[in-house]
């Protein structure tokens, strides 16, 4: 393999190509489907005497640079889109028509442009923007001419940067405490809009200087400033829930104290992540509950009830709309588990589904059903008589239904007599003895539940063993036989017959992208391409495949539309909405060139702290999985490929490549793989992403029990798993003949993105040197790696668009 099995692409035909992709075209439904979703991810956090909605005529004062200033996505790869336009918080008010107080807007508008803020660079993106100086009789005079306030306060957040523990970042800066206080002392109401991609501290939405109302808006892409107004305006009645508990202090959170840490962070809260842990341990902590969120309507819950038929717990309830206007409820479903030998989170998300926009006095039916092995427990201590299984123990499984996971009310009741054995499965990816730590339990104790620490149990099992007796038997080589891919596609020969043409060198470059980001053979701007990088493999009919950024829109040289944030989306809690969007999405990569988006972002929310929050769903694994699995589905619809990420445990941002994540095997199966589990089994990506950090000292783009063992062994994924961009250089630690790519293909982490060594590009020879060398990666890997890109290819549009050109990428 050397420099010129790279070869540039034909320019006359990826001049053609580009130039199409030019102008601002978009896909036709986006815009509404982003304003739609942006409007139903915002949280009505709290209304008071009446303050929202606005009505058309009432004058309003807007407060807060963030009018103009609007953050519409958080920074790096998951929001560096070029966007056709966007619709300021301003724009969309006096597109609804707002009677926006002029001589305010006129200041602001001025201010602004004159004080453009610092944007900074990659990493050091500014945390939020400073706010414009105003008078107290500037304040008094616009509070002359409109009774109400409208303050808009903004934090941004980013890749490779995680938010601080300061103000300007989690708390408010003392200027935006000021301005709130001085604007509530003038005017008779006052309503606050956090647009923010994080959840970040509300201690100021409580006591008596507090606002009227607080509506989170987080970051709604494009349309953000419309969909606001929709919301303000009451054009949608909000219908957004938290994905996140908001707690009463920072310290609260049961991460905090072991997050931020630059080697490791060990999970000590194991799966007490979120409401688990608040629900269980902490109620009185909770500010807002998980699941919560206000509507300008109300509505009742009634004959509800839970039965259980053929192992799914099905749960019917009635929601009527007992207020005056039209709204949509989100009905959740918690199972409470007995706590049993093992201890369990008082509550359990299980199920969840958003009614239909119902006028007022109308009802809805709803049935919610889930498999009672859904709120399964993983027993990584043998304490349940079941090592390494997934069980659900003896005991009273209570049902519960309501509108967030404080107030849901019991409606039955499972009971179990005995403990079922649900899966029987093996050790992966525990704790390393080397790094042992305490972590969380529950128990029953003589006054309710109580909080102890027990040892991790650490990892006993030797990979090596595990390795050796799955190596994969090689495909006997044939040499060329002059079959395309094409043929296998036709049926005309077996995948297997194909890849025995293929040499080692053949197979290595398929497991490694094109080297550079924005590489010659794919759409401008491009995160990287894969599959047919060299001439000769695409004189085999293999395509080269362009892969973007994501998840909020789709990142090239071209304008793409700019979608609502990962957090707004699961904040809607409306699947077939981010079905629909993420249908329209996958038509808009196929007119923009972009084959593979790297998207959704699947990671849970461990802290609010993590600068990349924004572009992942919730702390629920459910709601996290479910969202993955519409926009996986909705995108796949078209014949492009969507790729979850970043598998798995890429919860902070400091030191991402270099921390390990020291977390059970109990809490990466039922907090942090359990979204991706979801997704895989459901819609059955064809690409999966790794992350950078280390899980129990092992990087995730080397780990064979994650991409082995559990991904493919447990949940029968059989696609293509590639890296984060670039990788750490490593041995490994039981062959020493594999360091690198082949460690890597060991794991069965198929492709190396974007491809080089480095940014510069240069070839990564170590698959090579290993394939050559006693005790090296083996032939039948470097097959089983190209059997698992070829699968993914095959299934991709990448190929019917290489039969109309053969040899083109
Ligand atoms: C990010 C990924 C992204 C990739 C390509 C990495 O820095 O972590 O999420 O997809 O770059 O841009």
């Amino acid at each position: 393999m050397n420099e010129s099995t790279h070869n540039a692409p034909d320019a006359l035909a990826q001049q053609t190509r580009q130039t199409a992709l030019g102008g601002r075209d978009i896909e036709e439904h986006l815009p509404a489907l982003c304003r739609q979703a942006a409007a139903e991810g915002a949280v009505l956090l709290k209304n008071e005497r009446g303050a929202l909605p606005l009505a058309p005529e009432q004058p309003v004062a807007v407060f807060g640079r963030v009018q103009n200033d609007y953050f519409y996505v958080g920074y790096g790869s998951g929001g560096d889109v070029k966007t056709p336009y966007t619709v300021s918080l301003m724009q969309g008010l006096r597109e609804a028509g707002a009677a926006v107080d002029e001589p305010l807007a006129a200041q602001y508008a001025a201010w602004c442009a004159d004080n453009p803020p610092d944007m900074g660079d990659w990493g050091t993106w500014p945390l939020h923007f400073d706010e414009m100086p105003i008078a107290d009789d500037e304040i008094r005079r616009a509070a002359a001419r409109c009774g109400t306030a409208l303050v808009v306060l903004g934090r941004a957040a980013g890749e490779s940067r995680d938010n601080a523990l300061a103000k300007g970042s989690y708390y408010l800066t003392d200027d935006e405490r000021a301005l709130l206080g001085r604007v509530r002392g003038a005017f008779a109401r006052m309503v606050v809009l956090v647009n923010a991609g994080n959840l970040i501290d509300l201690g100021w939405t409580q006591g008596e200087d507090a606002p009227d109302a607080v509506v989170y808006v987080w970051q709604g892409g494009m349309e953000s400033g419309r969909a606001v107004a929709d919301v303000l305006y009451g054009r949608v009645s909000p219908c957004g829930k938290l994905p996140d508990t908001a707690a009463r202090r920072y310290e609260d959170y049961p991460s905090a104290g072991h997050f931020l840490g630059k080697e490791y962070n060990e999970y000590v809260e194991d799966i007490f992540v979120g409401y688990r842990y608040f629900e269980t341990f902490a109620p009185q902590a909770v500010l807002f509950p998980f699941g919560f969120g206000l509507s300008y309507t109300t509505f009742a819950l009634s004959d509800a009830s839970a039965q259980l038929c053929d192992g799914q717990v099905r749960v019917q309830v009635r929601v009527t709309n007992t207020g005056a206007c039209a709204g949509k409820e989100v009905v959740q479903v918690y199972c409470a588990p007995p706590q049993g030998a093992l201890g369990k989170p008082a509550r359990h998300l299980a199920a969840f589904e958003k009614t239909q926009l119902l006028a007022p006095g109308e009802m809805q039916e709803l049935t919610l059903s889930f498999p009672l092995e859904a709120v399964a427990s993983y027993d990584d201590t043998g304490a349940s008589g079941h090592r390494f299984a997934w069980v659900l123990e003896a005991g009273e499984y209570g049902v519960f239904v309501g509108t967030d996971v404080r107030s849901a009310a019991q409606c039955g009741c499972v009971r179990l007599e005995s403990l079922r054995l649900v899966r029987q499965l093996q050790e992966a990816c525990a704790p390393s003895p080397a790094h042992p730590f305490e972590r969380l339990v529950c128990r029953a104790g003589a006054h309710g539940l109580e909080a102890q620490r027990e040892p991790v149990p650490v990892a006993q099992h030797a990979r090596k063993q595990r390795v050796l007796d799955n190596l994969p038997a090689p495909i006997s080589p044939t040499g060329e036989r002059g079959l395309l891919l094409g043929d296998v596609a036709a049926g005309r020969c077996r995948l297997e017959d194909f890849v025995a043409q293929l040499s080692p060198e053949d197979l290595i470059v398929l497991s490694h992208g094109d080297r550079v980001m924005d590489s010659p053979l794919g759409t401008k701007g491009n995160a990287g391409v894969l599959g047919g990088v060299t001439e000769r493999l695409r004189a085999m009919g293999v395509p080269a495949v362009t892969a973007t950024d994501g998840p909020s829109g789709i990142r090239l040289q071209y304008y793409a539309s700019l979608l609502p944030c990962g957090t707004a989306l699961a904040a809607g809690w409306n699947v077939p909405l981010v079905r629909r969007l993420a249908e329209a999405h996958g038509r808009e990569m196929t007119m923009k060139g972009s084959d593979i988006l790297l998207a959704p972002g699947m990671n849970i929310h461990r802290d609010p702290l993590c600068g990349r929050n924004f572009e992942y769903f919730s702390e629920d694994p459910l709601l996290t999985g479910r969202m993955g699995a519409a926009i996986v589905g909705g995108i796949q619809s078209n014949g492009v490929s969507a790729c979850p990420k970043h598998f798995a445990c890429n919860n902070q941002e400091t030191n991402r490549s270099g921390n390990d994540s020291r977390v059970s095997e109990r809490a990466l199966r039922e907090i942090y793989l359990r979204g991706f589990e979801i997704c895989v089994r459901e819609a059955k990506p064809q690409n999966i992403m790794t992350s950078y950090n280390q899980i129990n000292g092992v990087w995730s783009h080397y780990n064979y029990d994650l991409c082995t063992t559990i991904l493919r062994g447990e949940w029968g994924y059989t696609g293509c798993v590639m890296t984060d961009w670039w990788m750490r250089p490593c041995r490994d630690p039981d062959f020493p003949a594999l360091s690198d790519s082949a460690y890597r293909i060991r794991a069965q982490v198929d492709v190396l993105m974007p491809g080089g060594k480095n940014f510069a590009g240069d070839i990564d020879f170590s698959a090579l040197h290993s394939y050559y060398q006693p005790g090296g990666i083996t032939l039948g890997e470097l097959q089983r790696g190209a059997c698992n890109v070829l699968r993914y290819l095959l299934a991709s549009n990448a190929l019917r668009r290489m039969d109309a050109a053969p040899g083109r990428p």
